[in-house]
């Protein structure tokens, strides 16, 4: 395994083979480029502050910014690709809704001559691979985030609980992966269960909802883990809603590090998040003009994240968004 240091970023991954070794599209080194930026959608903390990373990116590294949103549809996603494909874009930076349906758009980028980094979310590795398909995946490790989490949880409870698990968007590469990674720690405990595991396609409304219904039917859970912070906070409301306490009666853990996460850790109703950071901007541009330059570029640019909880929430009030 290779380790090196793009920006404030620690990189740890396989080097991917060269661009031409590979068959990938190149990338001219230009003072300026057409990028292409197609976004799942904008409807959470977490996904504007994303969008808001590359736009400020797009000022601070000269790009003329062709942005998407695909405003929850894996279909329009797509066509927004196909779309900056035919506008001729330098390169096309895609963070995809789920792992499967946006494999084709990304074929059909890389037969166009167009390079594609994907940021935040992967696509099924067993049927597209970095460093052949395309440039790089930007991002964490969701697996690891539900491993953090579940350890939290176990550490905390003293390994005893039924857990109620709200997962993110159903085919998402963080839902896939943020429940290998808690549920591989929970098997290993004989007192802990998982009572209950439904998507809230990682909204605040639906994951209220759906905890809403669950409670109903098991209403002596004592701990809820969320794929996000959004879920997290309408589980939170519809425990209130059912006269408990969150953080007293029910442990509430779950991913992201957004300010209202750090609010409700603060004021006793989470216990802790994991982040996942969606500050993506710099560590884009840079990797755009490594590849531009012909250096080599991991097939996964890792992004290490933090950990919250009641020790340090408040005084990592800054972090939030
Ligand atoms: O892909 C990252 C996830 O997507 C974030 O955890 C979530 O809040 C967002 O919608």
């Amino acid at each position: 395994m290779h380790i090196l240091k793009l920006g404030a970023l620690t990189l740890a991954a396989s080097f991917a083979m060269s661009a031409a070794a590979q068959g990938l599209p190149k990338l001219a080194d230009k003072p300026t480029y057409k990028v292409g930026f197609a976004q799942t959608e904008n409807n959470n903390p977490w996904r504007i502050a994303e969008t808001k990373s590359m736009k400020d990116a797009a000022t601070a590294c000269h790009w003329n910014l062709v942005y998407t949103d695909a405003a929850s549809s894996a279909s329009k996603q797509v066509d927004d690709v196909q779309s900056m494909i035919a506008q001729k874009v330098d390169v096309i930076v895609l963070a995809p809704r789920e792992e499967k349906p946006l494999i084709p758009a990304v074929m059909k980028a890389k037969r166009a001559g167009i390079p594609v980094i994907l940021i935040d979310r992967n696509v099924d590795q067993s049927v597209a691979a970095a460093g052949r398909d395309y440039v790089t995946f930007i991002g964490s490790d969701f697996v690891d985030q539900g491993r953090r989490a579940g350890e939290w949880l176990v550490k905390t409870t003293g390994g005893k609980g039924t857990i109620i698990e709200l997962e993110g968007t159903t085919g998402s590469s963080p839902a896939n992966d943020r429940k290998k990674g808690f549920d591989d720690v929970i098997k290993r405990q004989t007192g802990m269960k998982i009572v209950a595991s439904q998507s809230g396609d990682f909204s605040r409304d639906k994951g209220r909802q759906v905890m809403q219904t669950l409670l109903q039917a098991h209403p002596d859970a004592t701990a809820v883990y969320a794929h996000n912070d959004e879920m997290a906070i309408g589980a939170i409301a519809a425990l209130e809603a059912a006269g408990k306490k969150p953080g007293k009666d029910v442990t509430v853990v779950s991913i992201d590090g957004t300010r209202d996460a750090l609010n409700a850790i603060a004021a006793g109703k989470m216990g802790a998040t994991v982040q996942s950071s969606p500050f993506f901007g710099p560590v884009t541009c840079e990797t755009i003009k490594s590849y531009a330059k012909g250096e080599k570029i991991p097939a996964w640019v890792k992004v290490s994240d933090k950990f919250y909880d009641k020790s340090n929430a408040q005084a990592s009030m800054a972090d939030g968004y």
